[in-house]
């Protein structure tokens, strides 16, 4: 997907940013287009604080002099807006393409309102198509794999560039889980919970307020019903 239709989703989040906000900043080339013109605005004199959901967007926005914080220090945010790799008819969403998605789902949490921006090459009727990352402790990798397995997918452990264990912010390694088409997220989600060692999973059922499609042409905006 071109980068305008990301742009036109990111544009259309950057007007719902207000002065003196307190924000979630996600990840991902969606994402930082969204922290490029955040950049422009703060430049101008926008007063915003952000919590960085990666060490990549934590650079991107202290390179644009955006004032970062933390949720020590801020534990209510606004508003966070951050990317995804699927969203359903639901607003369900398949999260951590970039490696994020614990940062990113504690950061969504804590936010009063989370607004999603993707291009709409990102919505399917049924979540699953993308494989689903899963945050996993180390050690326990190859058993979660098996438990993973059980569940009725692959799961496969994503490596970095060396071809090693691909490692997230948090030290933590990600299988991506190949189930096929979902049938029940909120059932999956609740199964995965209950493996011991998983840290966290690319499932964010219920928690977008709202999705910013983004096309050629401009945007749609999908509300939570
Ligand atoms: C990172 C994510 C991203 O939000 C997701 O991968 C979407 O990225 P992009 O905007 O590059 O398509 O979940 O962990």
């Amino acid at each position: 997907m071109s980068d305008s239709a990301k742009k036109n989703a990111a544009l259309a989040a950057l007007a719902l940013i207000e002065d003196g906000m307190a924000l979630g900043l996600g990840t991902g080339s969606t994402t930082a287009l969204l922290i490029e013109a955040l950049g422009g605005k703060v430049a101008e004199g926008l007063r915003v604080t952000g919590v960085a959901t990666s060490e990549r967007t934590a650079k991107q926005a202290r390179d644009l002099a955006i004032p970062l914080t933390t949720l020590d220090e801020t534990p209510v945010l606004d508003l966070a807006i951050d990317g995804a790799d699927a969203f359903d008819p639901d607003l369900n969403l398949v999260k951590g393409g970039g490696g994020a998605l614990l940062r990113e789902k504690i950061v969504a949490s804590c936010a009063a309102r989370f607004v999603v921006i993707a291009d709409a090459s990102k919505r399917v009727a049924k979540l699953g198509v993308f494989p689903l990352p899963v945050e996993v402790v180390p050690m326990a990798a190859t058993p979660i794999a098996r438990r993973i397995g059980a569940l009725g997918a692959e799961a496969r452990l994503r490596r970095d560039r060396f071809g090693e264990p691909f490692a997230t912010d948090e030290g933590h390694w990600i299988l991506d889980c190949a189930f096929g088409e979902i049938t029940d997220p909120p059932a999956l989600a609740q199964a995965l919970q209950g493996i011991a060692g998983v840290v966290e999973h690319g499932l964010f059922i219920a928690m977008a307020d709202e999705v910013i499609v983004g096309t050629e042409a401009g945007v749609e905006r999908l509300a939570r019903r």
